[in-house]
């Protein structure tokens, strides 16, 4: 019997949703079965990422997919692919199994497991995790049923924790002691990363970023598993500790803790992978103008540089007037490198120092004699 809701379209594909669901903000069950409008775009970048791969067959698992949305899009809308869409809740299958009719799947099957046991069992190219809050729970399981140099998506909800705001569930999730202020998006990220990082290690496997971010209410990372004990050695040498002075600016890592950097540890290493993400394309997506402007961001953020900064913390240390922070971020590109970050339309990266960056700023505010507005 096909179960009650309504049919919404999301890319090239039909689903059926219960009435009652979320429209925004964090993972939380209003109705029977879990729905998020707002996660739309989180589904494009899945998509957008698995078609830029080219494969012509790829495996995967969509471990926790509620009503089998995403695992739809992707059977639906990704060439080759072959997709085992799981949730360990009963109420879910007649959702999963209505939206494999609707679009006339036969690529797609609908299974009701606990994760845990779906991969002992079996193994995938591909393996989305997309659970209510953290994701560590089911980390080392995804780990076991991700096949070799397969791919794992994962989506991580708890940003009060990985980002600060709740630090003591931080460090009891993540045994990490999470950065607060300006920085706190980009460091909850690569405290997730490094979550990643060090469970790959204990199966002497590592880990190739082929995308990371931080939107709406949640962090996402993508990364394909590299094999062997070398690679889990590489992977565990890019983790690291860091200390963000507030009242400073100052910002500085070690590889090893000391008096000054308690915080962490953090991946420290790249957050994407550039050809990966110069290959995804946004034609024919739910939300065309949002892929195209993360698609952006993330191809010209400066990855090999680790620090956010902000222009209101500018603004509020050297007691000026921001300027736009497009023209900005260009004057700074004529005295060293600098970017944009996806994490916040008002942060950006550079290499430039911070003393210089500080005269910069002042030179550049509005409030300068020859500043850019005057
Ligand atoms: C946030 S929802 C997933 C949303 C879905 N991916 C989407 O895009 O709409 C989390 C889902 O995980 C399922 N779940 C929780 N624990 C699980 C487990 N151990 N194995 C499989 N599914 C599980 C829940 O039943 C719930 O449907």
């Amino acid at each position: 019997m096909t179960p009650e809701g309504t049919v919404i379209r999301e890319g090239n594909t039909e689903i059926l949703v219960p009435l009652e669901h979320s429209v925004h903000g964090p993972g939380k069950k209003v109705g029977s079965v879990f729905f998020n409008e707002q996660m739309a775009f989180n589904r494009d970048v899945s998509v957008m990422l698995l078609r830029s791969l080219e494969r012509d067959s790829v495996s995967v698992a969509d471990a926790m997919c509620a009503t089998g949305s995403r695992s739809v899009r992707i059977a639906n809308e990704v060439p080759g692919s072959d997709v085992t869409a799981n949730d360990i809740s009963p109420s879910a299958m007649p959702y999963i199994q209505a939206n494999i009719e609707l679009n006339g799947l036969t690529n797609c099957r609908a299974n009701c497991s606990n994760l845990h046991i779906l991969f002992t069992e079996e193994s995938f190219d591909y393996v989305d995790l997309d659970p209510f809050g953290s994701p560590m729970p089911f980390l080392q399981s995804a780990i076991r049923g991700t096949g070799k140099r397969g791919i794992m998506a994962i989506t991580a909800t708890d940003t009060a924790p990985l980002a600060g705001a709740h630090a003591p569930k931080c460090r009891r999730r993540y045994q990490c002691e999470p950065i607060r202020g300006f920085m706190c998006h980009e460091g909850g990220l690569r405290i997730l990363m490094c979550n990643v990082a060090r469970e790959l290690a204990k199966f002497d496997r590592g880990m190739k970023p082929l995308l990371s971010f931080y939107a709406d209410h949640y962090f996402r990372t993508y990364v394909q598993i590299t094999e062997g004990a070398k690679a889990a050695d590489d992977s565990l040498a890019q983790l690291g500790y860091m200390q963000y002075n507030m009242e400073t600016m100052e910002r500085s890592t070690s590889r090893f803790p000391d008096e000054e950097h308690r915080l962490g540890p953090f991946w420290l290493g790249p957050l994407h992978d550039a050809y990966t993400i110069s290959r995804m394309s946004p034609e024919g997506m739910a939300d065309e103008r949002r892929c195209s402007k993360y698609l952006n961001l993330w191809r010209g953020e400066l990855d090999d540089q680790v620090f956010v900064y902000d222009m209101s913390e500018l603004s509020s240390h050297v007691k000026m007037s921001p300027p736009r922070i497009d023209d900005f971020v260009d004057f700074l590109n004529n005295h060293g490198r600098a970017s944009k970050s996806h994490v916040s339309p008002t942060s950006f990266k550079t290499d430039i120092d911070l003393d210089d960056l500080q005269e910069l700023y002042r030179q550049f505010s509005p409030d300068a004699q020859d500043g850019p507005n005057q």
